[in-house]
């Protein structure tokens, strides 16, 4: 009972943020992201009666206590829907650039919701594989697919509805996606810790709820008819009210550096200059830069130059879980 499955990242172009139900990983509201081509995660998953406990191997070593927790909360969750009571070996390899910073658990739960799923043979559809990969964490449910990806909050409080779909399959819309690395500090909110911290304490949260349906709507309008400038200007400001609602929270949460605010300044710069290109960021420092392909070199070597900047990695939209 042995499986492995790769997983790419994805980065959100409308938000998820704020959970109405913390144990099913049930979102405020519905989001849309793009499925990236450069960063993935492969897990290898094995149940064998012969093992004594759980494992979690990350890149070659034990994971820490931390991160062994959450995934092995997880493999409590997949073992009680199989009916079984074995323990499993997890062998997981992150491909994300070593200064690391973009790391996500979007790639690592979704290929571990694959590669286990396959191993007990569960035999999953797309949507019950979004549904189980949602409950490891939020945004690994839009991982199952590739391109852009919606995934639709749900109403029912089973979370049976609460699951992703993919609205244009990544070959369709070749756009070009700069992920861009600024010198930081420790990241020291998780994105999990800073979403309930906003919903219980920011003033500002419910603007965000008002606000977010209508950026749903434009937003795939816009993917829908490929309009690079609406959902240029969704995107950012979407990302922008997110981060607003953070600095209403209590204690306030800020994840920009100063290198952050320079990488917007040069890309309301180089908008000014006729290029058509938009930023996005998620909980933490570094940001995404949209743009077209024709612009991509010109944008990358703008970006490179950017104080603060150590690193631009260039993504396209990419592919959904695969089985190796
Ligand atoms: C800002 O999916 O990491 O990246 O569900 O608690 O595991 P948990 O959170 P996570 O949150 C992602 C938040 C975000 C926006 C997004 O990806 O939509």
């Amino acid at each position: 009972m042995k499986a492995t499955a790769k997983a790419n990242t994805n980065i959100a172009l409308i938000k998820y943020w704020g959970k109405r139900d913390e144990k099913l990983f049930l979102p405020m509201n519905s989001s849309i992201s793009i499925t990236l081509d450069r960063f993935f995660t492969v897990t290898t998953v094995e149940f064998n009666e012969r093992f004594s406990k759980d494992t979690f191997l990350l890149n070659g070593s034990e994971a820490g206590e931390k991160e062994s927790k959450k995934v092995f909360n997880f493999l409590s969750k997949i073992k009680e829907l199989a009916g079984i009571d074995l323990n499993a070996m997890i062998t997981s390899e992150n491909k994300v650039p070593i200064a690391a910073g973009l790391a996500s658990s979007a790639s690592g739960f979704a290929a571990l919701a694959g590669a286990a799923a396959k191993a007990l043979n569960l035999q999953l559809n797309d949507k019950e594989l979004s549904i189980l990969a949602r409950q490891g964490s939020g945004s690994a449910c839009r991982s199952v697919y590739g391109g852009y990806v919606e995934w639709q909050k749900g109403e029912k409080s089973d979370g049976k509805d609460s699951a992703a779909n993919q609205l244009l399959p990544e070959k369709e819309w070749d756009i070009s996606i700069l992920s861009v690395l600024v010198a930081s500090k420790e990241k020291k909110v998780s994105s999990r810790e800073g979403m309930k911290r906003t919903v219980l304490t920011s003033p500002f949260y419910q603007g965000w709820l008002n606000t977010v349906e209508k950026d749903l709507e434009t937003a795939k309008k816009a993917i829908s008819i490929k309009d690079f400038k609406v959902l240029g200007e969704v995107v950012e400001e979407n990302a922008l009210k997110m981060h607003a609602t953070m600095l209403g929270a209590k204690p306030p949460i800020i994840y920009w550096e100063s290198g952050t605010l320079a990488v917007i300044e040069k890309v309301q710069r180089l908008r000014l200059s006729g290029i058509q290109v938009y930023f996005t960021i998620d909980a933490g420092p570094n940001v995404k830069v949209l743009c077209l392909p024709e612009d991509e070199k010109m944008v990358y070597k703008a970006l490179l130059s950017t104080p603060g900047v150590l690193e631009v990695i260039t993504c396209k939209p990419g592919s959904g879980i695969t089985y190796l």
